[in-house]
């Protein structure tokens, strides 16, 4: 098997040591006007998950940053969270620059890079993860530190870190679990539908699939898919297969039924945990042992993303 498989099947040990991450530096103030999640592909997955969680409970604006550019009304009072495994992805590295040049409050959260080396000069509030792992692969060291680095600052989602990562450690029966969604998904083009609480996992999904196995995906969130995507489906494809992620919502049970009467093939994933966060937790940990099997069942090699690694010989030309 690949040598990012070990990884993950080591989530629940990696998750536990987070639990322990220090806390290096202390917030400039302790109150803020506005949150601004910054990361890109494995590392941004967590500002996504971060985001959903807080949209029924922060009571200040939160947004997500995927971009070199960071909002206009960014300034003094606002903070912002950075997430990059590697601390040199361009994209996060410039909106942390742009952050502190307006005077806003930022925090970081990576393995090392140029991230680490400007959080220690500045004396940044940061956490450092364990280095030697793949981004997409850190991701429960990525989203425990994160959650540990908010709650400096008052923005506590979670009371409870060791019943959160509980969700991971029966691998077994999620190893069973991914195999038979590799099977399922094998030689398809799936579609990941969800409601909007749980996009962030909708995209994860997606993201493992187009990393680990190759292939394209395609993430679908209700209610907006019944509004146009819908009509598409009218003739669907005969290489679609349709991953719905189960939440008690009513809206859900849409999809559902729409596509199994268009003879769609498709699978209901439910999700164990307690909240929003654990679910998602546990949902990530099928997706990337999902997206590894299917690696293995398309003859790919799992870790290798050497289109990314372009992009970013691109950029290191580009904007040196
Ligand atoms: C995931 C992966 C990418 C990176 C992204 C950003 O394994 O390789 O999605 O996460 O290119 O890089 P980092 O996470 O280093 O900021």
């Amino acid at each position: 098997m690949f040598v990012i498989y070990d990884i993950y099947l080591r989530w629940y040990d990696l998750a536990l040591r987070a639990i322990n991450f220090e806390v290096y530096g202390s917030p400039r103030k302790d109150s803020f006007q506005n949150l601004i999640l910054s990361g890109m592909g494995g590392s941004g997955i967590v500002c996504d998950m971060i985001y959903s969680v807080l949209y029924s409970s922060s009571e200040v604006p939160v947004t997500i940053v995927k971009d070199f550019q960071i909002p206009r009304w960014t300034s003094k009072n606002s903070l912002l969270c950075a997430i990059s495994y590697s601390g040199n992805t361009l994209e996060t590295l410039n909106t942390v620059s742009k952050a502190l040049e307006i005077g806003a409050e930022v925090c970081i959260v990576t393995s090392g890079g140029k991230l680490l080396e400007l959080a220690r000069v500045r004396g940044l509030p940061h956490i450092v993860v364990d280095s030697g792992l793949i981004p997409r692969a850190a991701f429960p060291q990525l989203l425990i530190a994160t959650l540990k680095l908010l709650s400096i600052y008052g923005i506590n989602l979670c009371s409870d870190l060791r019943s959160l990562i509980s969700v991971l450690r029966d691998v077994e029966p999620i190893s069973k679990t991914s195999k038979e969604l590799a099977e399922f998904l094998k030689n398809s083009l799936p579609v990941i539908i969800s409601n909007m609480r749980f996009y962030p996992l909708a995209m994860r999904f997606k993201d493992e699939l187009n990393e680990n196995s190759k292939m394209m995906a395609k993430v679908e969130l209700v209610p907006e898919w019944a509004h146009n995507d819908i009509v598409g489906w009218e003739l669907p494809l005969n290489i679609v297969k349709s991953l719905v992620i189960w939440d008690d919502d009513l809206v859900i049970e849409f999809p559902i039924d729409y596509l199994r009467c268009r003879g769609v093939d498709l699978q209901v994933l439910k999700l164990l945990g307690d909240d929003l966060l654990s679910k998602m937790l546990y949902g990530s940990y099928i997706a990337g042992l999902t997206s590894v099997y299917l690696a293995g069942l398309h003859g790919v090699k799992a870790e290798e993303t050497k289109s990314i690694d372009e992009y970013k010989n691109f950029l290191r030309v580009r904007f040196p």
